[in-house]
């Protein structure tokens, strides 16, 4: 990687950016998210899931809380440190509390692929608006390119068993944030902290327009929904589909491994 590029930051591995997206559950667009994610996930007794970018782990919980605590196991991977705490918190939230065997925070870049997972060893992967920050800079050509983001797709399929699943959130091309706070605003008087809430919608807002200016270099990857579905089918998914949510701003997919 070139000395330009290697100085660029990536703010996800950031404690404070980790921690302003805890409170992204509080905002109005994001509950109709994480509603529609819930829809689409069926996780079944015994079964082994993966949490791609799992954040303070909301979709971790979900999963956990829709098998009613029968999963065999949930691995949550992010590449933030900070969020070993998020999770270590959440399997306190039950009772009894989960083992660490059973939900288990891995700190690891998912850009880099995921050959430390065994082929055909798990039964379904979900991801919130997570997968579009798979980067990857070419020397060769002196640009970002969507390698890491295809690996990514690849990998997935090659660790789910036949039949697995994978439900994910990415933004939509060019997301409009301006819409995303609008519709947050009556989140403001539910918010539990509204004055935190506050603070930490300022520090997104500014994230956001980070995550935007490098949408825009292809160093991250907001891409339309056709797009998507063909490199899924390219990674070897049998049957892609996919809806609008958070405020018409993401595409959550749902894709399974048919062979
Ligand atoms: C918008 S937040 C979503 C968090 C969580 N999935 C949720 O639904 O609340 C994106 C998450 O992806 C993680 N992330 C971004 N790039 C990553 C990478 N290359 N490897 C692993 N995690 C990554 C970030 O640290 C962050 O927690």
């Amino acid at each position: 990687m070139s000395a330009a590029v290697a100085a660029d930051i990536n703010y996800w591995y950031d404690k404070r950016c980790a921690k302003a997206y805890w409170d992204q559950g509080e905002m109005a667009p994001y509950q109709e998210l994480f509603r529609h994610t819930g829809e689409w996930l069926d996780p079944a007794p015994g079964e082994h899931w993966l949490d791609l970018g799992c954040g303070a782990g909301r979709l971790t919980r979900l999963l956990w809380q829709k098998s009613q605590g029968q999963l065999g196991s949930i691995i949550s991977l992010d590449c933030a440190a900070a969020n070993v705490d998020a999770i270590a918190r959440l399997r306190q939230e039950f009772s009894p509390p989960v083992s660490q065997q059973r939900i288990r925070f891995v700190q690891a870049d998912f850009s880099s692929g995921l050959s430390g997972f065994s082929p055909g060893t798990i039964d379904g992967v979900v991801s919130g608006l997570a997968v579009s920050y798979a980067q990857h800079w070419s020397e060769a050509l002196g640009q970002w390119t969507t390698q890491a983001y295809d690996r990514l797709l690849a990998d997935v399929c090659r660790l789910l068993r036949p039949g697995g699943r994978f439900v994910f959130s990415v933004n939509v091309p060019n997301p409009s944030w301006f819409r995303v706070g609008l519709f947050s605003l009556p989140s403001i008087f539910t918010a539990r902290k509204p004055l935190k809430f506050l603070k930490n919608c300022l520090r997104m807002s500014r994230y956001a327009a980070w995550l935007k200016r490098e949408a825009a270099r292809g160093r991250f990857h907001y891409l339309p929904a056709d797009v998507v579905e063909e490199k899924l089918r390219a990674a070897g998914f049998g049957h892609v589909e996919h809806r609008l949510s958070f405020a018409r701003q993401a595409y959550i997919f749902r894709a399974i491994k048919t062979l």
